[in-house]
């Protein structure tokens, strides 16, 4: 109670506004707290913008279906790029990568990695960018796309901005990582930290959820986030300032990807392309990717939990699947363009999760089945809003291998194996017969195969 009575006039509005929103409930066990559990509390929730929440509530309820932008799917049109061997096709992709490279030698791309999620379907609470996936060093993810950032920055002679999304639930732990690893070698001064919002769970009432008596239910607001964690940080500034025209984005989670790449920036940049996309086939109706279609005419990327059984499995007349086309989350954001989807803010998206909550006396009871809602927004949601816009299709086996699940589909042995089979790939056409068992390329001496071409003196393939 000594901890209540020593509450000063901000903490007594900071509750007053959550009676007034409906949600006072947060503070019902506050006579029972500790002081320590009192500044707890505070802290969480002070970090609940309540406006935000009413809003959200207003426009995607607490309960219902999952869509933040329900509509028709179509397929893709023609800013699908798809892979052709033809020499018209090989003479574009040489012209886009050019063009690409004349852009990061000019210092007008920054890359921007999410992060802000941690390895939680792998069974651990650590960032996702400490897992380790060198297959013989056992560098670890984060590591990896630094690597290939610093690649990229030797062979222009110039610092690339290298930013990392992170949440509440991995800054700090992101911030010493990165220390702990002498900024992996980059630049000090253009690794940038930038946090995304976070926003609490709600029950079917649209009542804040409490994990503990002191504790909010408090999630990541998403990757969509990045747009007005770029915005809030001033980084977004920052880059402009520095000449920055294209954000190269990509997830933590994907080893494979080409975190940095001459050829799709170039597609982005040619097309005058506000927001584009990779895009990779998918491997059959039921892989967790989103697909590429159009939503009210408009090209979208629709997440995978909200296409039906039948739009999943739809067939074209070739036998392929109509919406086959997965999103690898990798994209260029054009700056200008980042700025206007923070001003206006994206929909959010709501998921049904089992949160642990405090029952009538405070304690934290597990729930055995989807207790509370929460909400995010997916950076890939500004697409519609594009203007231009282009998708370059990857090959799955150069690009696309993430970490996601401890077993079953998209693991760390699956991300290991593929990178092996990756790196022997490159080096059977190089004319080299790799060795038996792991093997592994540095991304810093080759982060893709016309790299490690180049490192052995051969001509691009
Ligand atoms: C995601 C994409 C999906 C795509 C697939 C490719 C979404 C909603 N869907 O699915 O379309 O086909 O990846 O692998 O993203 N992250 C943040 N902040 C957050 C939430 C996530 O930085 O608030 C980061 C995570 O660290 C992770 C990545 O975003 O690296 C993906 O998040 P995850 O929840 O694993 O998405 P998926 O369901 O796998």
């Amino acid at each position: 109670m000594a901890s209540v009575a020593a509450f000063d006039q901000a903490d007594r509005d900071l509750v007053a506004r959550f009676e007034a929103a409906g949600q006072g409930h947060v503070f019902r066990f506050l006579p029972q707290l500790a002081a320590a559990e009192v500044s707890d509390l505070l802290a969480d929730a002070r970090q609940v913008d309540l406006a935000k929440l009413a809003q959200i509530l207003a426009s995607a309820p607490a309960t219902g279906g999952e869509s933040a932008e329900a509509g028709q799917i179509e397929p893709p049109g023609d800013e699908l790029q798809r892979m052709e061997a033809t020499e018209d096709h090989r003479r574009l992709r040489l012209a886009a990568h050019d063009r690409g490279l004349h852009e990061i030698e000019a210092g007008r791309v920054a890359v921007v990695v999410a992060a802000g999620g941690q390895g939680t379907r792998l069974g651990s609470t650590a960032p996702k960018g400490m897992w380790p996936v060198g297959p013989l060093t056992g560098k670890p993810l984060l590591a990896w796309h630094a690597e290939k950032v610093r690649y990229w920055a030797k062979r222009v002679g110039r610092p690339i901005p290298f930013v990392v999304l992170v949440s509440d639930a991995t800054a700090q732990a992101t911030a010493d990582f990165v220390r702990w690893h002498n900024h992996f070698g980059l630049d000090p001064t253009w690794i940038k930290l930038v946090k995304q919002g976070s926003l609490p769970a709600v029950d079917d009432a649209g009542r804040i959820v409490l994990t503990s008596a002191s504790r909010i239910a408090l999630a990541p607001n998403g990757h969509g986030g990045v747009y007005a964690a770029l915005r809030e940080s001033r980084v977004i500034d920052l880059l402009a300032d520095h000449g920055v025209r294209t954000l190269a984005y990509c997830q933590v989670d994907n080893p494979l990807i080409r975190t940095l790449d001459p050829l799709f920036v170039g597609f982005h940049v040619r097309n005058e392309s506000e927001f584009s996309s990779k895009s990779v086939m998918k491997r059959g109706p039921a892989e967790k990717v989103g697909v590429f279609g159009r939503v009210g005419g408009r090209p979208a990327i629709v997440e995978y939990s909200e296409l039906t059984v039948e739009q999943e499995s739809a067939i074209d007349a070739e036998g392929a699947l109509v919406f086959g086309q997965g999103n690898i989350a990798a994209h260029c954001i054009d700056v200008a363009f980042a700025r206007r989807m923070a001003d206006e803010g994206l929909p959010y998206h709501r998921a049904r999760k089992k949160v642990p909550c405090a029952d009538a006396t405070g304690r934290t009871v597990e729930p055995d089945r989807p207790n509370a809602t929460k909400f995010e927004c997916f950076v890939f949601d500004a697409l519609p809003r594009a203007a231009r816009t282009v998708v370059v299709e990857a090959r799955r086996s150069d690009e696309f291998s993430p970490i996601k699940n401890a077993t079953g589909d998209d693991t760390p042995d699956t991300a290991r194996r593929d990178l092996i089979e990756m790196f022997r790939g490159w080096m059977r056409r190089a004319g080299v017969t790799p060795p038996d068992g792991a093997i592994e390329i540095s991304p810093f001496d080759a982060p893709d195969e016309h790299a490690y071409r180049a490192l052995r003196g051969l001509a691009r393939a």
